[in-house]
């Protein structure tokens, strides 16, 4: 059985008093919360605040990015023994905003995903196609390409999770109807027991793509769809908590 994980990335949003206020209410909303996973993605600046917060809360911290190295002269990059030092369990990778505006390849999501597990940070990895991708019908072989790239030469799937997010979905409104996330989060379940065997049918695939409470149930219901990786509707205590609260 999967236990389900909601994870809200706040990207480059909210000061340190803001993120503290977000998570104080995301504490007390899920004070004793036992049959999922939630997890809060601050900006850098705010981990160590909101860490503060949150301990002894069941939420988790997600780191939003990291660099492939433990230290050194690598100016603006922050290394996973720091986000692990600031209370960092899981950390994104590879979101298409990286892939897109910091021209992340396949090779430096690899490369950050065995960082990250070689540290001890649980992986969030994210694959999804764009609108024109999925318009020529190339949506599986975009993901297809990104899933192998990605796990290339990690030879256990226990801490990681992937996040399907196809790119038209992100901020437009435009969720993916339920069937639709479904084939691909079944698509991206039989390609993982097919490279890792009968151990994928444990991995956590999220939803990510304008994700509301209004439209949470239906994609829950789903087989495939363990959570959902949500942007703008985690940054109110209300929309997070509201997706939370419909959880099975
Ligand atoms: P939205 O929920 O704002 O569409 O963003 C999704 C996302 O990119 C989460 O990582």
């Amino acid at each position: 059985m999967r236990k389900w994980i909601v994870a809200g990335n706040w990207k480059m949003n909210n000061t340190i008093d803001e993120s503290v206020a977000l998570a104080r209410t995301v504490k007390e909303g899920t004070a004793g919360l036992k049959n999922g996973e939630v997890v809060v993605a601050p900006p850098f600046t705010a981990l160590q605040s909101v860490r503060e917060i949150l301990t002894g809360s069941t939420v988790a911290i997600a780191a939003q990015n990291m660099y492939f190295e433990d230290k050194g002269a690598y100016t603006g990059e922050v290394s996973p023994l720091m986000l692990k030092d600031a209370g960092c369990t899981y950390v994104i990778i590879g979101h298409s905003e990286r892939r897109k505006y910091f021209v992340e390849s396949e090779e430096t999501v690899n490369l950050k995903v065995k960082k990250a597990l070689a540290t001890g940070l649980k992986p969030i990895v994210c694959v999804g196609e764009t609108d024109g991708e999925r318009n020529k019908g190339i949506t599986e072989a975009v993901v297809n390409r990104q899933v192998r790239g990605a796990l290339d030469g990690i030879d256990k799937l226990d801490d990681v999770v992937i996040a399907y997010e196809p790119v038209w979905a992100i901020g437009t409104g435009l969720v993916a109807t339920p069937p639709q996330a479904e084939d691909v989060h079944d698509f991206i379940r039989r390609l993982l027991v097919e490279i890792y065997g009968c151990a994928a049918a444990d991995v956590r695939i999220l939803y990510g793509g304008s994700v509301t409470k209004d439209n949470i149930t239906e994609l829950i219901a789903m087989e495939d769809i363990d959570g959902a990786l949500v942007g703008g509707a985690s940054l109110k205590a209300d929309g997070f908590l509201g997706i939370i609260s419909k959880m099975p």
